[in-house]
């Protein structure tokens, strides 16, 4: 069976359905609560301050936000994982609001947030192959001065073995262990400049890092992001 987005939506929604959600990034939490030379979010205060988790489907990060006061958003590309993320978040108590939606599809009005993470979500491309598409959506419902929260695979990140190269921007995956996106096409970004320079027209003060981790035979290459709604 080919790829498409239904069964891209199928395949997650499945997945989520039997694995027991989850914890949060290492990273994430790196990123909001550490002070590092090119990176101190803990200044601009967290209490009140408005996120949304683009992609949260594991629910872990925005578990771990709540815990910093923040005021709690997420959208997910199906309905049955909107529910499984609203009941989870319900039975513990946690306040958020999760809607259907996408990367090029955010339901939420313009400059509503202080901060947009996406953890391993902006590259998925949906079906479509219009990255500015993505760009535009983030940068529309930020803030002027919000922030954009991004982790992107490197391109030897295992991902992208025996992957089929489509052209300068765009990777089909062919090799997946999670078994859900094969087919699926990734943004695929050549290095740090890359990335600054396909979010350059809104958002500016990049600060990037880097992980190169083994799991043991899995290549999880990274490049963590933070840049400043213009
Ligand atoms: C690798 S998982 C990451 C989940 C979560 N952010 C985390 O870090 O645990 C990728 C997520 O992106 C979602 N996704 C897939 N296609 C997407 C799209 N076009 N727009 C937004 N999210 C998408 C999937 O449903 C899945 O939950």
């Amino acid at each position: 069976m080919g790829y498409t987005m239904k069964n891209a939506r199928q395949g997650w929604a499945d997945r989520y359905e039997k694995t027991s959600m989850a914890w949060p990034s290492e990273n994430v939490i790196r990123i909001f609560k550490g002070a590092y030379p090119r990176l101190d979010l803990r200044k601009n205060g967290h209490t009140g301050k408005k996120i949304i988790d683009v992609g949260c489907g594991d629910v872990g990060n925005l578990l771990f936000l709540e815990t910093l006061g923040m005021d709690l958003y997420g959208v997910e590309i199906d309905q049955k994982i909107v529910d499984l993320v609203k009941g989870i978040l319900a039975a513990r108590g946690v306040n958020a609001d999760i809607r259907l939606g996408s990367n090029e599809c955010l339901p939420y009005e313009d400059g509503l947030f202080d901060y947009l993470l996406s953890w391993n979500a902006v590259y998925y491309m949906g079906g479509q192959r219009d990255f500015n598409k993505h760009v535009n959506e983030y940068a529309r419902v930020l803030k002027a001065g919000g922030h954009l929260v991004l982790s992107v695979p490197k391109i030897t990140h295992g991902i992208f073995n025996k992957a089929k190269i489509i052209d300068d921007e765009f990777a089909m995956i062919q090799v997946d262990r999670l078994g859900i996106r094969v087919g699926e096409v990734f943004r695929r970004f050549k290095n740090t400049e890359d990335i600054e320079k396909t979010f350059l027209p809104y958002f500016t003060d990049f600060s990037f890092g880097s992980i190169e981790d083994d799991y043991f035979g899995v290549a999880g290459h990274w490049h963590l992001v933070v840049c400043t709604r213009k």
